[in-house]
């Protein structure tokens, strides 16, 4: 009786097997037959559109709430991020609320900002200088934790589209308007620059990118816009991802977590928005003035900590990127650094004057800056002279 369940048994795990070696064939198969775009480019295209259906190679984006559905941990997580609220349009109520029916004194030579929203958007105004004429708020960065700066797309003639950043920026800790921090830069020589900084180029676009998952500046708006650093920012488009996984296969690894997948890249993609040594001057990185705690891959890069793991140690050793700093308890903190730094262990050195406790405000103090309302923790872990 026994022997026939297991025939049974064996029979049916064949079928199954031999069913997934055809699967998996077909599934291949369908990948060799797709045809790349560039393939398309160097021949008569409507040769294909007629006989073959065209299955785009390149997977497209389909939005944070589609994760939700399988990831619901990594949803919520992100939901109370700072990467979650980067980036709005100036008509949400939020970013009204922080502005409009408030006046400004930006001091001279630029006077004093007052501001009001209607149907048509939000608008700041200087009476003084230029009466009722009123200049377009567009966008603000940055979210309700720290600072909100807004932004503002103008035509130009020889450029096409250029950005104002805004001189005034809502600061969370007082709920008041303060100056953005800007450089200088003398003074004003046309209207737009009374109401602010004015951004070209590469930095315009720049600025867009980093507090965005998608957008591009055209005229003087952001299409295709996915405001804030979105799943996809990070893992890539994901439609294929979804399609598989949909499929009830298990999908193939297809962004963080497939093999080449390493300490260098993931600092790379942070420091692409938290900037990296190559976007600091030589003076600067030489002199390591208090202003680079905000950049934390640069201090993290020339860390003994990093320096000598053998590239153990990445931004996700400290960080689930999925939860916001302001969640972690400070002893989880502790626990990073007691990881390695063992008391007796014969591993790594541990610490001679405090071997369990206060590690970040000894070795990784916050810095306030001068016009923030944050501090940022110096990623640079050392010992401090004044210690
Ligand atoms: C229909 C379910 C489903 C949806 C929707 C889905 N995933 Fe997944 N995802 C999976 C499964 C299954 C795995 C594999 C889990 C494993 O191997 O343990 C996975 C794994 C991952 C991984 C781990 C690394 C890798 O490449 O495999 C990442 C990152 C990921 N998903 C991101 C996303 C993002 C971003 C979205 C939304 C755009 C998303 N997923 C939507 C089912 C889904
Ligand atoms: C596309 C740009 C971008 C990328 C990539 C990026 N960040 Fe950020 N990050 C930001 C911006 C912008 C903010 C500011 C959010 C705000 O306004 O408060 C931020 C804020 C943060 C914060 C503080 C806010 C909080 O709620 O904790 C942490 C921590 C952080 N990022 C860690 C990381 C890590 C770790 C990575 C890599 C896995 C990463 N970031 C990748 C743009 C980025
Ligand atoms: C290279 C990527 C990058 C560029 C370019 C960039 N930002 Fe950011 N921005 C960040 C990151 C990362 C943070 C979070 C850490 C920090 O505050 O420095 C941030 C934070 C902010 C904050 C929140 C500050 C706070 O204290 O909460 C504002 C506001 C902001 N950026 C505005 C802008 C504006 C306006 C521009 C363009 C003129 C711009 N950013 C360009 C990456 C960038
Ligand atoms: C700032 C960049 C960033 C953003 C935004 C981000 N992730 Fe991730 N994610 C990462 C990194 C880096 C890892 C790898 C972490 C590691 O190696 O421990 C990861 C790992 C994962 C994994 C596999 C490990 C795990 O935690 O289960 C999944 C699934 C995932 N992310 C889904 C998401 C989803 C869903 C969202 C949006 C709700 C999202 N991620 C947003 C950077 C990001
Ligand atoms: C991945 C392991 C790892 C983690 C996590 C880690 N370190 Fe280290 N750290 C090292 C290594 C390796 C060295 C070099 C000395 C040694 O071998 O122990 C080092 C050296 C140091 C030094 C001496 C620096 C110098 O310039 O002389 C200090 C201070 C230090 N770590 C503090 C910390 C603190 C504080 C934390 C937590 C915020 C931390 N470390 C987290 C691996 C780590
Ligand atoms: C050895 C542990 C460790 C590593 C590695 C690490 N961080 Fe941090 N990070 C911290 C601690 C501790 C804080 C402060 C948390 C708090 O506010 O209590 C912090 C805070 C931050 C903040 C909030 C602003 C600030 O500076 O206080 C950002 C953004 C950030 N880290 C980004 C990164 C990025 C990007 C990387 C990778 C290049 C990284 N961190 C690697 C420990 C680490
Ligand atoms: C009150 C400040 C303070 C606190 C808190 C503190 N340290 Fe230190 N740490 C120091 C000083 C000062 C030195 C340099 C000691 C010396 O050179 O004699 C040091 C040295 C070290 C070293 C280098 C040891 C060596 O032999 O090179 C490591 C690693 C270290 N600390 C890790 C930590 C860790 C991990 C924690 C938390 C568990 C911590 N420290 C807490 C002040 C502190």
């Amino acid at each position: 009786m026994n022997r026939v369940w297991i025939l049974l048994f064996a029979g049916l795990l064949a079928i199954v097997i031999a069913m997934n070696a055809l699967q998996s064939r077909d599934a291949k198969r369908r990948d060799s037959e797709r045809i790349e775009p560039k393939a398309l480019l160097s021949t008569d295209p409507t040769r294909f559109l007629t006989t073959v259906e065209f299955t785009p190679a390149e997977p497209t984006y389909v939005g944070r709430e589609v994760c939700r559905e399988c990831h619901a941990e990594n949803f919520r997580l992100h939901g109370n991020h700072g990467h979650k609220s980067t980036f709005t349009t100036t008509d949400d109520p939020e970013i009204i609320e922080m502005f409009a029916g408030k006046s400004y004194d930006a001091g001279e030579p630029y006077g004093t900002y007052t501001y009001h929203a209607d149907e048509e958007g939000l608008f700041a105004r200087i009476p003084e200088k230029f009466g009722d004429q009123p200049f377009r708020l567009n966008y603000a960065l940055g979210s309700a934790d720290g600072a909100v700066t807004l932004l503002s797309l103008m035509p130009d003639a020889e450029l096409g589209t250029v950005a104002i950043e805004h001189r005034a920026s809502w600061f969370s800790d007082t709920g008041e308007l303060r100056p953005t921090p800007l450089e200088n830069t003398g003074p004003p020589k046309t209207p737009a620059d009374f109401f602010g900084l004015r951004h070209e180029g590469e930095v315009m676009h720049k600025c867009v990118y980093c507090h965005t998952t998608r957008g591009r500046i055209v005229d003087q708006k952001i299409v295709d816009l996915v405001p804030n650093v979105n799943c996809e920012k990070c893992h890539g488009p994901a439609s294929e991802h979804v399609r598989q996984a949909r499929a009830m296969r298990v999908p193939p690894k297809f962004s963080v977590g497939r093999d080449d997948w390493d300490t260098e890249s993931e600092i790379q993609l942070c420091g692409d928005c938290h900037r990296l040594p190559v976007t600091v001057s030589r003076t600067k990185l030489r002199e390591y003035p208090d202003e680079l705690s905000r950049f934390q891959p640069v201090g993290l890069l020339r860390s003994k900590c990093f320096v000598e793991s053998e590239g153990k140690l990445k931004c996700s050793t400290c960080h689930n990127p999925h939860e916001t700093v302001t969640a972690v308890p400070k002893e989880k903190h502790l626990q990073n650094c007691i990881d390695c730094h063992l008391e007796d262990s014969p591993q790594h050195v541990a610490c001679p004057v405090s071997p369990r406790e206060g590690c970040i405000d000894c070795h990784m103090p916050a810095i306030e800056l001068a016009g923030l309302s944050v501090s940022f923790h110096d990623h640079w872990i050392r010992v401090h002279q004044e210690e």
